[in-house]
């Protein structure tokens, strides 16, 4: 795999904030599956560096890092506006009202054209292009284009969106050809390749109706796979057996007052995560007095992302005024209920987390697959844990043994989080070793080997 050139939006490290030299490791379940890969294996990966990165980028990750460099009116028509508030609401089934805006998309086209053009003028000749995500779905086809040698696979990692919504979108044409320049292109789940297909076919049964001049810009043909990413396993695990980890967590729950029962929720602070609905669900079980506190706590994460967009600006405001008001209502002095931090925090923390967690609180309206859960899961060496996890992460595919939940329902997910908290011991280790096998089974390795392996020959025959 040493010729594989992986490309997507964000470089697996970020620029020192205050220009000290330190490079750190970009959040986000893509990065943390894909850099594992490279690390091993070696190779190129091609992503923006934004507008205005003047450092140079690190050389000692054991794989290339090659930039992108984009104007600052491109990555905000680009990222902020037409990825992250016109496709991202519009493949999470409309958790905010999709923005249409025709500079948005002149930048998302002049932005993937960048990335394009870096990587043909890069990429071994023969070799093998990796294109990640909602970001770059123009790319394919646009490399395909200057580089017919490239083998070019684009894997989505966020749902993909039922016909009737993405038929809706202004682009969609541009969209489907833009991915059809792919030789293999992988999705989460069975029905996002589904959408896809039944997408591509509607948007081409009425283009047949179309002059020839456009129909002919119709897509290629790709081999259509679906491909469920997953974690590294060993990392996690390694991770969370340390005696260093098992004593982070025991302080942890001291430091929470030693409650009888604690729920933990760890999410980018996206409005798709379905914190509200959590929170929500918790408040009415306070107000029940089903979950008394200090006897009860939960410890949400929500890791700073997007604010570039109104509905991420406002989504923060909301789970701001919900926590306020819980703390305000059942907390006491020096013992919140509900432990808020806004920030990101280092994976050794976030595995105690895990370790000193009762129950892991996943509820997302719509999700991709959702790598967090899976965490929890390596991270539970001990066998014990609950996890709480909605019926629409793709994770909810693979984890049939968790306490499955419609987040809209807020009765329904109150039922499950006091049955949660309530399990017997037995039922919670059946269940937590059944999650483990179906982890343990299929890891962020297996992920990329089965796409690779997909790839490869699908170009030889
Ligand atoms: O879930 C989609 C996704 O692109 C992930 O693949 C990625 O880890 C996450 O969103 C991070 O998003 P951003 O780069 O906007 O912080």
């Amino acid at each position: 795999m040493s010729q594989l050139t992986v490309v997507a939006n964000r470089l697996p490290v970020q620029p020192p904030p205050f220009g000290n030299g330190l490079w750190s490791r970009s959040p986000g379940g893509l990065v943390a599956a894909l850099h594992a890969l490279l690390a091993v294996h070696g190779g190129t990966w091609v992503g923006s560096t934004g507008a205005d990165c003047g450092e140079s980028l690190p050389t000692d990750l054991g794989y290339r890092l090659q930039g992108v460099s984009l104007d600052e009116a491109t990555v905000r028509g680009f990222y902020d506006g037409f990825s992250n508030a016109t496709l991202w609401p519009l493949y999470h089934n409309l958790a905010s009202a999709p923005v249409y805006e025709r500079q948005w998309w002149v930048a998302y086209r002049r932005a993937n054209e960048a990335f394009a053009d870096v990587v043909a003028r890069s990429a071994n000749h023969d070799s093998s292009v990796w294109i990640q995500d909602y970001h770059l779905q123009l790319v394919p086809a646009m490399l395909r284009e200057r580089r017919p040698d490239l083998r070019i696979g684009f894997f989505l990692h966020t749902p993909f969106p039922a016909p009737d919504l993405f038929t809706a979108l202004p682009w969609r044409r541009e969209i489907i050809q833009g991915l059809g320049g792919a030789h293999v292109l992988g999705f989460q789940t069975a029905d996002d390749a589904d959408n896809f297909r039944n997408s591509a076919a509607r948007i081409a049964e009425r283009s047949a109706e179309s002059p020839p001049v456009i129909r002919r810009r119709l897509p290629a043909r790709a081999d259509v796979g679906v491909f469920p990413i997953s974690i590294d396993w060993d990392h996690w695990q390694r991770l969370a057996s340390s005696p260093a980890t098992a004593a982070r967590a025991r302080e942890l729950r001291a430091q929470l007052g030693s409650p009888r029962h604690v729920l933990v929720g760890v999410d980018r602070l996206d409005y798709t995560k379905g914190l509200e609905q959590r929170l929500v669900a918790f408040r009415e079980l306070l107000r029940d007095g089903a979950f008394v506190a200090p006897e009860t706590a939960m410890v949400q994460i929500a890791v700073p992302s997007r604010d570039g967009t109104a509905a991420h600006r406002d989504e923060r405001a909301r789970i701001e005024q919900l926590v306020g008001e819980i703390n305000g209502t059942f907390g006491h002095v020096g013992a919140p209920v509900v432990h808020f931090l806004h920030r990101a925090c280092p994976p050794e923390e976030i595995a105690a987390l895990y370790r000193a967690a009762d129950v892991m609180v996943v509820t997302p309206v719509k999700d991709g697959m959702n790598l967090v859960a899976k965490e929890f899961v390596a991270s539970r060496v001990d066998g014990a844990g609950v996890l709480v996890l909605s019926e629409f992460a793709g994770a909810a595919r693979e984890l049939t043994d968790a306490l499955l939940v419609n987040p809209h329902d807020v009765d329904g997910l109150k039922a499950a989080l006091l049955n949660a908290v309530a399990m017997p011991r037995g039922e919670a280790e059946r269940r937590m070793r059944s999650l483990r096998a179906a982890v343990a089974a299929h890891t962020v390795q297996d992920w990329a080997a089965s796409f690779m392996g997909r790839l490869v020959p699908a170009l030889a025959a």
